[in-house]
């Protein structure tokens, strides 16, 4: 996986048609919106896409820079499954992916998420590509995967932090027994409105406890009342990145020994593996830092053992053993 990220790092994707963030949110993820797609041929940014800014376009590209690019990818063993003509399924809507090949991806989705996706969420993901904020979705296939491990362990009780319009929520509650419960929180409730409806026409409604608001203050809370320590089968952490190492501090007594923590985009956009100097967007690179100091302390805290997965955007599972 490495090897690919750092390949992706030597070949940068097409830039942007319009690579600035839509303004105009007051959270901490304010910066991390999509472009507004113009132009007769939308370009839905990727994750790698909005790594590099936008420098050498592709048509652009000498002779020479294309050589080098192939040489590049030789050296390094890669082999690429997708060909330009196949370029298109990383532009798609809610496409997420860390695969260095769009095909492999594509096959993925198509013959495994896809067909044994529940129809709410097939619902849910389709309404959420319509909105302008729709890169923030989780995956079909991250969603799948939390709805099997959530099964896998026999979750009941579960938290999540940043709920947008509920993809992983819905992925959550599906997977619940009828009496499982939900902590769900997120500083927008308008977003998670848009879902609503979907999730309740899916007979899981009653299991979420939604709380609008920032998630840090209900954490102290909890901590503070006590009854919570250990509670918690699952939680799943996929807002501010600014605060994961926040939200561990507190989440690693709300957890269960023996229940896990994911934390959502720990390989953030591939960011991880580019050189300082690299080119950034200004919010890549900002919550790079805070994503490189997380990894570093989940991997030195000996009250967890963790396993960091490439499905998204990477997630760290982090099972608490003390
Ligand atoms: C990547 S999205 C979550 C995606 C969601 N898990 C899904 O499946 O679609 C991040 C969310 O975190 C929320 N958020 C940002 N800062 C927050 C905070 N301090 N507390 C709670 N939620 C926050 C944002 O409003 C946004 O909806």
């Amino acid at each position: 996986m490495w090897t690919s990220l750092n390949s992706q790092y030597v070949t940068p994707a097409k830039p942007l048609t319009n690579p600035q963030p839509v303004g105009g949110r007051s959270n901490h993820f304010s910066n991390d919106i999509p472009p507004v797609q113009t132009g007769p041929s939308p370009r839905i940014y990727t994750p790698f896409a909005f790594l590099f800014l936008p420098q050498v376009d592709g048509e652009q590209k000498t002779q020479k820079q294309k050589k080098e690019r192939e040489k590049e990818k030789t050296k390094q063993k890669i082999t690429v499954m997708a060909g330009d003509g196949e370029a298109g399924r990383h532009q798609e809507v809610g496409h997420k992916s860390l695969l260095q090949s769009d095909a492999l991806y594509q096959y993925i989705l198509e013959t495994s998420v896809y067909p044994r996706e529940p129809e709410a969420m097939k619902e849910l993901r389709e309404l959420t590509a319509k909105h302008p904020w729709n890169i923030m979705t989780t995956s079909a296939d991250e969603g799948q995967f939390l709805n099997m491990l959530l099964k896998l362990i026999n979750a009941k009780n579960t938290m999540e932090i940043g709920v947008y319009t509920g993809y992983s929520l819905l992925a959550t509650a599906l997977a619940l027994p009828e009496d499982g419960k939900i902590l769900a929180m997120d500083i927008n409730k308008e977003n998670y409105e848009l879902g609503l409806p979907v999730i309740q026409k899916a007979g899981v409604a009653h299991k979420i406890d939604f709380r609008e608001g920032p998630a840090l203050p209900v954490l102290d809370q909890m901590i503070e009342d006590g009854k919570y320590h250990g509670s918690f089968d699952f939680i799943f952490v996929d807002a501010d990145k600014d605060n994961y190492i926040n939200y561990h501090k507190r989440l690693i007594d709300l957890v269960k020994v023996g229940g896990l923590i994911g934390y959502d985009n720990t390989l953030w956009n591939g960011s991880v593996v580019a050189p300082p100097d690299a080119p950034m967007r200004k919010y890549v690179r900002y919550y790079r830092d805070f994503v490189l100091e997380l990894n570093k302390a989940l991997a030195a805290d000996p009250r967890i053992e963790i396993c960091m997965l490439p499905v998204g955007d990477g997630i760290t599972l982090c099972r608490r053993i003390s």
